[in-house]
């Protein structure tokens, strides 16, 4: 049987665990240039129906360095739901390649790819999710404040993809997380009562100052995601008052990091001083997406057993 990656929830606690520890370990070889290879004779197929920096570039240099190929096939490549449908490409794909990453639109397709692909499917963004941002994420707080105990996460802005797979961890590992979005932008309202029932504790406000006291981690993202850019102007109304700021900074009460998944608006979410900031580790997140996908593959890989 072959195993994806589609949510943060396709993994246990326990394994969510093992995939840092690996992170930890693989990052530590390619700083070393060890010269590890599991992926040595494989490629990996990028399908990408968004734009991309950051998911594009940390999965091909990874999967590189780690022994193989993999090929980019952006919107005007593949054309997945359009030009051929969602189910063909997955049969497709996995009679030349040995795993797949997508970026799509819409959520059902993502499952429907990995349901009908015989090799295992990595979900590199939706409109629903963002898993492996997640990952990277949570590996990237647990290397800044040395432990995963008792944190407070705060998060401030759009109730969206980003905010679901926080809402997922969450499930799978115990936390205070603290969101706050303006009125009308909240997140899913099942996977919010989801995570309620879940072990961590969970606030909604839609009062910034409210969500970050006592944060140990505050985080935002675009006001308006990848295929909303037209309501930009409208949402840059509806948030005021909910960008991230030294001000909103400070009155945490305690030392705090500040997190954004990238690309960032600057001067609109959040400002300059906060990114540049010395408790700013936005680029090692970004670093980390390559060193946590990483473990996400082999983990993958390893257990359906192609590897
Ligand atoms: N954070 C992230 O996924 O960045 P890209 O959209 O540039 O891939
Ligand atoms: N919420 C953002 C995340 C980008 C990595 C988007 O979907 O555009």
């Amino acid at each position: 049987m072959k195993r994806d990656f589609l949510h943060i929830t396709d993994f246990s606690s326990e394994e969510i665990i093992e995939v840092l520890d690996l992170a930890s370990d693989v990052k530590q070889k390619l700083h070393a240039r060890d010269p590890y290879k599991p992926f040595s004779n494989m490629s990996l197929a990028m399908v990408f129906a968004k734009p991309s920096a950051r998911t594009r570039v940390s999965f091909e240099t990874g999967f590189f360095r780690l022994g193989g190929h993999a090929l980019f096939l952006g919107p005007n490549d593949i054309g997945i739901g359009k030009r051929e449908s969602v189910a063909d490409v997955g049969r497709v794909l996995c009679r030349f390649n040995d795993m797949i990453m997508a970026r799509l639109f819409d959520h059902s397709h993502i499952v429907e790819l990995a349901k009908y692909a015989s090799c295992p499917v990595v979900n590199g963004l939706t409109d629903f999710n963002h898993p492996c941002q997640i990952i990277a994420d949570i590996f990237s707080v647990r290397e800044a404040l040395g432990s995963l105990d008792d944190i407070k996460v705060a998060y401030i802005g759009d109730g969206n993809n980003i905010v679901h797979s926080w809402l997922n961890l969450s499930l799978r590992l115990p936390m205070r997380f603290s969101i706050a979005c303006p009125e009308g932008y909240n997140p899913d309202a099942d996977l919010l009562e989801k995570a309620r029932s879940g072990p961590s504790e969970i606030e909604l406000c839609h009062d910034p100052f409210q969500a970050v006291k006592d944060a140990d981690v505050v985080y935002t993202d675009v006001w308006a995601s990848m295929g909303q850019k037209e309501e930009a102007g409208q949402r840059m109304k509806r948030f005021e008052g909910f960008q991230v700021n030294s001000d909103l900074m400070e009155s945490t009460g305690k030392k705090t990091i500040f997190m954004h998944c990238l690309p960032a608006e600057r001067g609109v979410e959040v400002t300059d001083e906060v990114c540049d900031a010395s408790y700013s580790i936005i680029f090692d997140q970004a670093e980390n997406r390559m060193h946590a996908q990483n473990a996400i593959m082999i983990k993958l890989m390893a257990d359906s057993n192609m590897i």
